[in-house]
């Protein structure tokens, strides 16, 4: 059996640079950080830069995000014309700039216009078109279910669902018993990709069996961690954890992803910065004795040679 790992979109996170590292690890499909509509049409450089993809990361997918049926299908109709293989539309966003402005997840609370948006894109363009969005708006408005039948007969490709409503942000558990119910609809014939709190292989493993769903993305579980996917395949494939890794390799990696944020980037001291959020959630990191002042070293580097020594001397005095 088949079972596809994807990397979530993630804005500051998911550029080229990373998204690369992780294709390279397994990851099945990528997103782009997602691209404000209008921003897009108006040609704002920070915009159009997200939309630089390469053959090597296919298939990709890249994410745009509006509140209006016209710039949406405009940026749509720019999207296609870098082919990725997937435009996404944002609907799950919770941030307050974004979902209180009615767009991302603030379209949970107007879903004729959400279902507007998803028709007219599907119609305007040719790349199969998908959507991510939360399970509702909130407590109360958890309507995914109904919602995902709607979005069906709009004409996407695919669904991802994020087990989290707007109002719960990022807090408490993602829970996947509504993803698993929109999985078993009868009615539902589209993939069907489930996302949220995902951490580990044998979680990953259980909730493919649990829930049905057709892929898995995942997000922050991969931050200093683009090796966990192949960790993941891993364990489906022989029901087994990966064999070790040694510190020295994982800090390669780790090296290897400063070094083409660097380039991404453009400048040495940003694309280390650019780093940091990799540093101080990378599992290699966790759980070493007596780490607290070397971490603070990691984490204030702001030179290449800083931060590579400052690790080398991690190995030294960890990596057994
Ligand atoms: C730093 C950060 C940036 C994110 N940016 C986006 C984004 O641009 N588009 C999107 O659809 N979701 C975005 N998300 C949400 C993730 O794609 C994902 O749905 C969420 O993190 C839950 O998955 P996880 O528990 O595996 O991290 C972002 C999440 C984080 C932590």
């Amino acid at each position: 059996m088949d079972y596809p790992l994807f990397l979530a979109p993630m804005e500051d996170v998911t550029d080229p640079a990373f998204r690369l590292l992780c294709k390279r690890f397994g990851a099945d499909r990528v997103y782009t950080e997602f691209i404000n509509a209008d921003a897009l049409i108006r040609d704002i450089p920070q915009m159009c830069r997200k939309l630089n993809i390469s053959d090597e990361e296919r298939p990709v997918s890249i994410q745009i995000y509006g509140r209006n049926v016209e710039s949406m299908v405009q940026a749509a109709k720019i999207v296609e014309q870098v082919s990725p293989d997937f435009i996404d539309l944002n609907f799950g966003c919770p941030v307050k700039k974004i979902a209180g402005k009615g767009a991302g997840a603030g379209l949970l609370q107007n879903i004729p216009l959400l279902l507007e948006i998803t028709r007219q894109v599907v119609k305007a363009v040719k790349i199969p078109v998908t959507v991510k969005t939360r399970l509702g708006w909130d407590e109360q408005s958890k309507n995914i279910v109904q919602l995902a039948e709607q979005l069906q007969d709009c004409g996407i490709a695919e669904l991802t669902i994020h087990g989290r409503t707007r109002s719960a942000m990022y807090r408490g558990e993602a829970d996947w018993t509504l993803i698993g119910e929109v999985k078993n609809n009868p009615r539902m014939h589209i993939p069907i990709i489930g996302n949220g709190d995902i951490t580990t292989p044998e979680q990953t493993k259980l909730y493919f069996e649990r829930y049905g769903v057709d892929a898995i993305m995942i997000g922050r579980a991969t931050f200093g961690n683009p090796w966990l996917f192949e960790d993941i395949k891993y364990f489906l494939q022989h029901n087994q954890p990966f064999p070790t890794r040694s510190m020295q390799s994982k800090i390669d990696i780790l090296k290897e992803h400063i070094e083409k944020s660097i380039e991404w980037v453009g400048d040495e001291r940003r694309g280390i910065v650019h780093c940091r959020r990799h540093f101080a959630n990378s599992p290699v990191f966790k759980g070493l004795s007596d780490f607290r002042q070397t971490r603070i070293e990691l984490l204030r580097a702001e030179t290449k040679e800083a931060v590579f020594s400052v690790m080398d001397k991690i190995v030294q005095k960890w990596g057994k």
